[in-house]
């Protein structure tokens, strides 16, 4: 985590030299469940040990937000009553989140913000929630009397995403930086947001990530196309049931799913057909995880691999290059984590496998790629917190 006391030296040096309140929210890592909060499936997600720091103070100011970037060391100053808002896109995120307060009633004035951050940009952990779920502990907390439900904040990041940052992402990495807990992953239900938090230490075991350094990036369409090839697959099978009611690929069966393959295409019938296998690949994991079977685990994550790389297709050279690493070390259990297009593999890897995995891994990629993937042993922290 950012040291608080790097945090507030420049919050106190880029503004009036009086000190604010420190907040911090975590990135996040996922063991399965890929690409199913939005259609409604279960995630696996838990908060990690780096993320998104800042300081924030009121100004005094009806609307105005001064705004400095500090790993980028950029200042932004903006209105809230801009519509457009800053271009800027770190900055919007900042605008998203008061935008989205204001709607819920939140008297959101103006205020000076300085925020720094661990978790890597664009390595598929999440670094957006952190600073959305940052912004929005600490504006609950200024301007909200706390109020603000972590279910709503949950919702006004997600928000943040789809009409400030064109992604339309699920609920996945926000429920995570908000509700995270030390040592703890925790199954998400996306339909019903019932969770459970599940006490994870795999004896013998360890998970490490191994960023690919090809950054993944969800804005634009790829993202938002595999969204809706998901709920075109929905559409078609509404239409040929109108007795039910669909509202995400969890409600429709794998036969349903095979009703309308002709129509909707190859594309979205195997994209839809990577979902139902996810969804199913969750639930066995928990049952292995109450039996401790770290092995299974591991063996449904190779398979999510697969999907996301040959079904739902948003995989990359790199990934499946590490993926394959994986596999040729005995590894537990390897596959793309988030989003997909970049970013890191997670690995499930036995303790005394790890070193002779990593090794082997930095030197193939080096060979290959002419430099190594970056190595982050994951460590489950808490969620959004102030620190002061
Ligand atoms: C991104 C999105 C999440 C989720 C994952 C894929 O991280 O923000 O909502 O869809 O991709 O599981």
């Amino acid at each position: 985590m950012i040291d608080i006391e790097f945090v507030r030296s420049r919050f106190i040096k880029h503004f009036d030299g009086k000190t604010g309140n420190v907040y911090t929210s975590p990135g996040r890592i996922n063991l399965i469940g890929e690409h199913t909060d939005y259609n409604g499936g279960f995630v696996f997600p838990g908060a990690v040990d780096k993320g998104i720091t800042a300081e924030i103070r009121a100004n005094g100011t009806e609307d105005t937000v001064m705004a400095y970037a500090i790993d980028l060391k950029d200042r932004v100053d903006f209105k809230l009553s801009d519509p457009a808002g800053p271009k800027a896109s770190w900055a919007r995120y900042i605008y998203g989140i008061a935008k989205e307060f204001q709607k819920l009633g939140v008297d959101v004035k103006g205020f000076n913000i300085a925020f720094a951050g661990d978790v890597p940009l664009g390595a598929g952990m999440s670094s957006s929630a952190a600073m959305e779920s940052c912004f929005a502990c600490g504006l609950n907390d200024i301007f909200g009397e706390n109020k603000v439900s972590p279910w709503d904040m949950v919702l006004a990041g997600q928000a943040t995403e789809h009409n400030y940052c064109g992604v339309n992402c699920g609920i996945m990495d926000q429920f995570a930086s908000v509700f995270g807990k030390s040592g703890c992953l925790m199954r998400l239900d996306c339909r019903s947001r019932e969770f459970e938090y599940f006490p994870f230490k795999p004896d013998g075991y360890r998970l490490v990530l191994l960023d690919s350094v090809v950054k993944h990036q969800l804005a634009g369409s790829p993202y938002n196309d595999r969204r809706n090839s998901c709920e075109n697959v929905v559409k078609h099978i509404q239409a040929k049931h109108p007795e039910g009611k669909f509202e995400t690929l969890r409600d429709c069966t794998w036969e349903q799913l095979e009703e309308v393959k002709e129509e909707v295409g190859a594309e979205d019938y195997s994209r839809a057909k990577f979902v139902l296998g996810e969804k199913d690949r969750v639930l066995a994991v928990c049952d292995a995880l109450n039996e401790g079977d770290y092995e299974k685990v591991g063996e449904m994550m190779y398979k999510t691999h697969e999907g996301l790389s040959k079904d739902y297709e948003v995989s990359c050279e790199e990934l499946d290059f590490l993926n394959e690493i994986a596999k040729e070390n005995e590894v537990t259990g390897s596959r793309i984590m988030g989003g997909g297009f970049g970013g890191c593999t997670i690995n499930l890897v036995r303790n005394d496998l790890y070193n002779k995995f990593i090794a082997d891994a930095k030197k193939r990629f080096n060979e290959k790629y002419g430099h190594e993937p970056k190595v982050y042993d994951v460590v489950i922290g808490d969620g959004s917190r102030r620190l002061c």
